[in-house]
C-alpha cells in the first residue's frame, strides 16, 4: 500500500491557513487533513465549507476533510462543493451510513468512515464496500496534541489482515515513534497535527515522517 502523510491543519497557524497547506505541499506532504467539529458531535469548534472553499483556490494539495459532525448527511454537497477531494464521517454521526456513503460517491468524491476509540471495528465492516478509506481513531475526537492510544492497534491490524488494498488512516497522537507502530499494523496514511506543524522545518519534518513510514512497511 502506498504510504501518506498527511498533516493535520487544526495545528498550523490559522492566521495563515492557506500558506501553511501551502507550505505542507511544497514540503511533500501527499494531502492535507482539514477537521470540521460542530461543537456537538464533538466538544470543540472549528470551521465549515466556506474555509474550503476559500482554500481551494489557493493550493492544489488534496483535501483530506474529516467531518466530526452530527448530521454530515446534511453538507455532504457544501464540502464537495468547497472543493474536498476525500469526505469521512463518523460512523456514530445521526444519519444513514450506507446512504451518506453513497451519497458522497456520487459527486466523485472519495468517501471514508472513522470510528471513535470506543466503537468496535465490526460496525464498520458492513460498510466496507462503499468505502475508500477507514479512518482509525487513535485519540478520542475533539482536540490535537492528546496522546496515541496504543490500544488501537488491534482494529488496524484487523482491517489489514482482512482488506489488504483498503486505505487505512490513523489519526491522533501520531509523531515519529507511534507512526511506525500504526504502520507496522497496517495503516497506510498517517495524519500528524501538532508533530508536523510543531516543526520549524516542514520539508525535512515530511521527508522523515514518510522514510520511517516507508521503512515500518517493508
Ligand atoms: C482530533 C483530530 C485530529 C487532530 C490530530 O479530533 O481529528 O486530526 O488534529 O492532532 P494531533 O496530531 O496533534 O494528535
Ligand atoms: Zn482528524
Amino acid at each position: 500500500m502506498d504510504i501518506k502523510i498527511s498533516p493535520s491543519a487544526l495545528a498550523c497557524d490559522l492566521s495563515r491557513f492557506a500558506e501553511e497547506c501551502q507550505a505542507m505541499y511544497d514540503a511533500g506532504a501527499h494531502m492535507i487533513h482539514l477537521d470540521i467539529m460542530d461543537g456537538h458531535f464533538v466538544p470543540n469548534l472549528t470551521f465549515g465549507a466556506p474555509l474550503i472553499r476559500c482554500l481551494r483556490g489557493k493550493s492544489p494539495i488534496i483535501f483530506d476533510a474529516h467531518l466530526m459532525i452530527s448530521r454530515p448527511d446534511l453538507y455532504i454537497e457544501d464540502f464537495v462543493k468547497a472543493g474536498a477531494d476525500i469526505i469521512t464521517f463518523h460512523i456514530e454521526a445521526d444519519c444513514n451510513t450506507a446512504d451518506t456513503l453513497k451519497k458522497i460517491r456520487s459527486f466523485s468524491v472519495k468517501s471514508g468512515l472513522s470510528l471513535k476509540p470506543g466503537t468496535e471495528i465490526e460496525e464498520v465492516l458492513p460498510f466496507i464496500p462503499l468505502v475508500d478509506m477507514i479512518l482509525v481513531m487513535t485519540v478520542e475526537p475533539g482536540f490535537g496534541g492528546q496522546s496515541f492510544m496504543a490500544d488501537m492497534l488491534p482494529k488496524v491490524r484487523f482491517l489489514r489482515d482482512n482488506y489488504p488494498t483498503l486505505d487505512i488512516q490513523v489519526d491522533g497522537g501520531l509523531n515519529n515513534h507511534t507512526s511506525k507502530l500504526a504502520v507496522e499494523a497496517g495503516a497506510n496514511i498517517i495524519v500528524a497535527g501538532s508533530y508536523l506543524f510543531g516543526q520549524s522545518d516542514y520539508k525535512k519534518a515530511v521527508g522523515e515522517l514518510y522514510e520511517i513510514c516507508i521503512q515500518s512497511a517493508e
